[in-house]
């Protein structure tokens, strides 16, 4: 696993992209920054196994390197699915590729670069949205999932994993100051942390746990639920029936 050095040395700071450096790292990167991304990945692959319906689709909107679906995968190999990865990242769809490819060359796979607010959705029993739902303009996150929800299938699911900002500005900075915690005690400098704050705080706008539940059921979601929390980071399961 290639280590995480992008933000390292002093830099002018701009703003951060899913490009080809940042690909190279990534396992890296989302290991020591996200608390309880290993667990999320692993239980996804639990949760899925619950849900996941024969002869169904099971999308990953932001897949990445597809460690998402490669943990539903392991978990429901008795299943017939098709398994639909979406990024639109070149970087992240290329080593995608290759890696499920080698890791999964069993299952039936497509793997689309594309903007996931232009993707079809349909046939779905499992939807996964790994940490990739805020990086969309807060105005176009309803519309993902009303498609979502549309396409999913009866008793089907959408986990959504994201960061948190809260209300109460108290808990707020609490928060912030034990992720910072966190990303110090997996080897990253204060310069380290304070630049990529910098390069992400644009372009990745955090909802509160409020702002989630509300557009779930707006969305048509007929049950919503927090399942993991570690930090300011937490996974949720929507359910349709
Ligand atoms: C934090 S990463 C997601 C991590 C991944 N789901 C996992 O579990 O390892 C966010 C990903 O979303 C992708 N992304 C961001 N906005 C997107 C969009 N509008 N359409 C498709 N992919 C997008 C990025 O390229 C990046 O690979």
């Amino acid at each position: 696993m290639k280590q995480d050095n992008i933000f390292s040395k002093t830099q002018q700071v701009v703003d951060f992209a899913f490009d080809d450096s940042v690909a190279d790292v990534f396992p890296d990167m989302i290991r020591r920054s996200v608390p309880g991304y290993e667990t999320i990945i692993s239980l996804l692959g639990v949760l899925a196994n619950q849900y996941a319906q024969d002869n169904t689709r099971v999308y990953d909107l932001g897949c990445s390197l597809g460690a998402a679906t490669l943990s539903i995968h392991q978990q429901t190999r008795t299943l017939d699915l098709e398994h639909i990865c979406i990024d639109n990242s070149e970087a992240m769809v290329k080593r995608c590729e290759s890696r499920l490819d080698r890791l999964m060359p069993e299952a039936n796979l497509q793997l689309l670069c594309e903007d996931i607010e232009k993707a079809e959705i349909k046939d779905a029993s499992v939807v996964v949205v790994n940490f990739t739902l805020q990086f969309l303009t807060p105005e176009t996150r309803l519309a993902l999932l009303k498609k979502i929800y549309e396409g999913l299938l009866p008793n089907g699911v959408l986990v959504l994993s994201e960061k948190l900002v809260f209300d109460d500005s108290t808990e707020n900075q609490h928060q912030i100051d034990w992720h910072h915690n966190f990303k110090r005690a997996n080897g990253y400098s204060d310069l380290e942390i304070s630049q990529k704050r910098a390069a992400i705080e644009n372009i990745m706008i955090p909802d509160t746990f409020e702002q989630h539940q509300q557009r779930l059921q707006e969305a048509g979601f007929d049950e919503s639920y927090q399942w993991f929390q570690s930090f300011n980071f937490v996974s949720m399961v929507a359910i349709k029936h």
